[in-house]
């Protein structure tokens, strides 16, 4: 049994991580040089199977994931079948037994993420991690209301995709149904996660609401973090929803993270063809892929930059969305050489996505070894 001792931990609360075999790993990896995290989590991504598997599978997808130090992932439902009943789970439940990191999938709020009947919730429950039909907001009031008030009753959180539809501006389309959801959550007790948001309006939203008890918690996404609009090229790779906002709204959610308004940062790893991407900024697919890219550019551009610490930008990819979501740490953890000279280069991507707007950044950072259930998920010098 050799014990990480060597390499300075952080985020680990003192623990020394255990490795049981793999001593060449633990040769190469336990030095005062390199740092280990405990393993990331992301609470927002799209894996596309069963349906989309042209864009990426739950194997490539988990294989991404490991290459960049994260070891569980929660997959949305805009899926084919979605995730509406037990049945139609299934599929997805027989695919995540052989990835290599802890996948949990949401079960979708409407069948077929179509806004018009409660999909099976109850029946749902023991399988899934929380209820979302990411991708679409769900317009109707009383539906969301009975939503809440079966998953408050089944101790499930819903993940909400605020988009409410009836208005014309992005941003007021994202903080509307924000607003709703909040006060719903509010009356019905259930809790509730805001997914994605990328305005200063939503962030005060959210910022009162928890003033007052609401149990709300949120997340936001590294291009929010990194990027605004002067920075937005005519190109597919910028092109996702919620779209990048202005220099005020960055400024905002730097702000919320730093002041715990922004609970933690998920990637909505979002992979289409290169061909679906390939249309220009109007014709293109939204969603970009985000767990090749997530620390190195956050932890160069922020940490880098003296806007957040080591230290915090790690509980915001691990300890605080694995407590919101219920999801133990265990003994997992990812080795990281920080000194790392690199440049963001989708050829290397294990995701079959490579539309990124962090293409090409230099970044400081290179994962070396992801441990998950005490096994190397991944090691770089056997990759
Ligand atoms: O950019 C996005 N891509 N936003 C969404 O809401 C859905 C996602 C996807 O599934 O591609």
């Amino acid at each position: 049994m050799a014990v990480f001792d060597k390499v300075k931990c952080i985020g680990t609360a003192g623990e020394k991580p255990v490795l049981e075999g793999f001593d060449d790993a633990f040769s190469r990896y336990n030095k005062e040089e390199y740092v280990l995290f405990p393993g990331f989590c992301d609470v927002h991504v799209h894996f596309r199977e069963p349906g989309f598997s042209y864009k990426e599978t739950i194997l490539t997808g988990a294989q991404a994931a490991a290459a960049s130090g994260y070891t569980a992932v929660c997959t949305m439902p805009n899926l084919n079948p979605v995730p509406d009943s037990l049945a139609h789970l299934q599929p997805q439940l027989d695919l995540i037994r052989e990835a290599p990191v802890s996948v949990l999938p949401y079960g979708s709020i409407t069948v077929g993420e179509k806004g018009a009947n409660l999909s099976d919730l109850e029946g749902l429950a023991p399988y899934v991690v929380g209820f979302s039909d990411d991708g679409v907001g769900v317009a109707d009031e009383g539906l969301m209301r009975e939503a809440m008030q079966r998953c408050k009753a089944l101790g499930k959180l819903i993940a909400g995709h605020c988009e409410d539809m009836r208005y014309e501006d992005p941003r007021e389309r994202e903080w509307r149904e924000i607003e709703r959801n909040i006060r719903l959550a509010d009356e019905t007790g259930c809790a509730f996660h805001v997914c994605h948001i990328s305005t200063a309006e939503s962030v005060s939203i959210i910022r009162e609401a928890k003033r007052s008890g609401v149990d709300v918690t949120c997340e936001t996404a590294p291009h929010y973090l990194l990027l605004n609009q002067r920075l937005v090229q005519d190109h597919g790779r910028f092109k996702m929803n919620p779209p990048i906002h202005t220099v005020e709204d960055q400024a905002a959610l730097l702000e919320a993270l730093t002041d715990g308004t922004v609970d933690m940062i998920a990637t909505d790893h979002a992979p289409h063809s290169a061909e679906e991407k390939s249309r220009g900024f109007e014709k293109s697919l939204n969603g970009i892929v985000g767990l090749e890219t997530a620390f190195p550019t956050l932890y160069s551009a922020l940490v880098g930059d003296g806007i957040l610490g080591l230290e915090e930008l790690i509980a915001l990819m691990s300890a605080k969305p694995r407590s919101r979501f219920e999801l133990p740490a265990g003994g997992d953890f990812t080795i990281w050489d920080l000194e790392a000279e690199d440049s963001i280069d989708p050829a290397r991507f294990r995701s079959k996505g490579r539309s990124t707007p962090f293409e090409g950044w230099p970044v400081l950072g290179r994962c070396l070894l992801t441990v998950h259930n005490g096994k190397a998920i991944y090691d770089s010098e056997e990759n």
